[in-house]
């Protein structure tokens, strides 16, 4: 009966919270809320923790390419998950992409993000398109979603699977266990700069970085909640480039150093420099637990990082407003060549799916996925696109139906 009371009464302090930040009404959250009440009532204590909530708006952008594929497997092995956690999900679809822009002109309108901000979560498959010119839809719906939702954190987690080929010599799933967090909004993409002279010899063209306290410190302190989490190891490295960059790293030193020794007794510290870090990714990925970086850096890190835990088919990512909403994508683009020949690689986006469910609070159903995940990986021949020993669906059919059963996966320790 507690459990039920705890439940009923934490949907609701959500439920109101979230709607009236969006609507600015108060009264209409207390509709939904007896909808969730009664919804409780109606099913009994619900299996999830106390506290979780039952019902999520995700906003689906299925994309480009091979975006729809990927997208259609999470969402099947979303449903398993909710159906077996008992939590349901209002899917909202937008077609924001490249076909749209050909056929409209627009990216990301501003209607879109207001849209989009409205949602628990946003689930991205991939944008891109061989006839769209490199940048504008990067520009306009990525970044775009980034800045105007202030997604601040890009997490990425890197983790090597039992059984997922590693280019890296003696290195195996001990070995490489680490998560990234990039501050996802400031730095080098801040788009601070211009020309002078352009086009001319003498033309001058300057980039430059944005570091605001206020942006660098939120961005840590994310970090140093993720490092103390349970299932982290309790280390925090900085990535920066302190012994040149000495404006920019000055103010990221200090504001992770004070963050960490007011608040964070409990995480240890360390340091590394950018072309540092690459070098020990490669030779001693095991050092590392979560890192935090600026944009710039994370991002150059992070594909390095993709390959060494077996590739763009499995590397995902979360572009988190702690405070907002989020968006989750595997990282592997719209792959134009596989498109609509069921043979691309669902795993990724299957991966940012887990990573959505855990950053919902169902920290347990995102476990069963990723037990999902490992174990399709024990059943295919590869993770390369056409190379899987089986189909896009076959793969997501295999993960939605180990989530749906429970089975207990040895390889995951759950
Ligand atoms: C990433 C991507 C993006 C970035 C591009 C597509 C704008 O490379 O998410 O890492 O540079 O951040
Ligand atoms: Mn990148």
């Amino acid at each position: 009966m507690c459990g039920l009371v705890g439940s009923v009464s934490a949907s609701f302090f959500n439920r109101v919270r979230r709607m009236g930040r969006r609507r600015g009404l108060l009264w209409s959250g207390w509709i939904q809320c007896v909808g969730v009440y009664e919804e409780v009532r109606a099913r009994g204590r619900p299996s999830g923790k106390i506290g979780v909530r039952m019902r999520y708006d995700i906003a689906v952008l299925p994309g480009d390419g091979t975006g729809p594929e990927v997208v259609r497997e999470g969402l099947k092995v979303l449903r398993a998950a909710g159906e077996r956690a008992g939590f349901s999900c209002d899917l909202h679809e937008y077609d924001f992409g490249a076909e749209r822009y050909l056929r409209t002109g627009e990216t990301l309108p501003d209607s879109g993000v207001e849209e989009l901000a409205g949602n628990d979560a946003i689930f991205l498959g991939a944008i891109g398109h061989p006839d769209v010119k490199p940048g504008i839809l990067e520009q306009g719906i990525l970044l775009k979603a980034r800045f105007a939702l202030d997604l601040y954190i890009n997490l990425r987690p890197v983790k090597l699977y039992p059984g997922v080929e590693t280019p890296l010599k003696d290195k195996g799933p001990a070995d490489i266990d680490f998560v990234v967090v990039r501050e996802n909004t400031e730095g080098l993409y801040a788009s601070t700069g211009g020309f002078l002279k352009k086009g001319t010899p003498d033309e001058i063209a300057v980039q430059e970085s944005v570091n605001t306290r206020k942006g660098a410190e939120r961005c840590i302190r994310y970090a140093y909640e993720y490092a103390g989490r349970p299932d982290r190891r309790g280390k925090l490295t900085l990535c920066g480039k302190t012994n040149v960059l000495t404006y920019a790293w000055d103010l990221w030193w200090r504001a992770f150093n004070e963050v960490g020794e007011a608040d964070y007794p409990g995480v240890t510290r360390d340091y590394a420099h950018v072309d540092a870090i690459v070098m020990w990714f490669v030779k001693n990925p095991e050092w590392f637990d979560v890192i935090v970086t600026d944009n710039m850096f994370g991002d150059i890190i992070t594909d390095l990082a993709a390959m060494i835990q077996g590739g763009l088919g499995i590397a995902a990512g979360g572009n988190i407003n702690p405070e907002g909403t989020a968006m989750f994508e595997p990282m592997g683009g719209s792959a134009p060549k596989y498109a609509g020949q069921n043979a691309i690689n669902p795993l990724a986006a299957i991966s940012a799916l887990q990573m959505m469910l855990d950053h919902l609070g169902q920290k347990e159903a995102a476990r069963w996925v990723e037990a999902g995940v490992i174990h399709a990986i024990s059943r295919m021949d590869s993770l390369a696109a056409g190379k899987m020993g089986m189909t896009t669906s076959e793969v997501g059919d295999v993960v939605a139906r180990h989530v749906a059963e429970g089975a207990v996966t040895e390889e995951a320790g759950w």
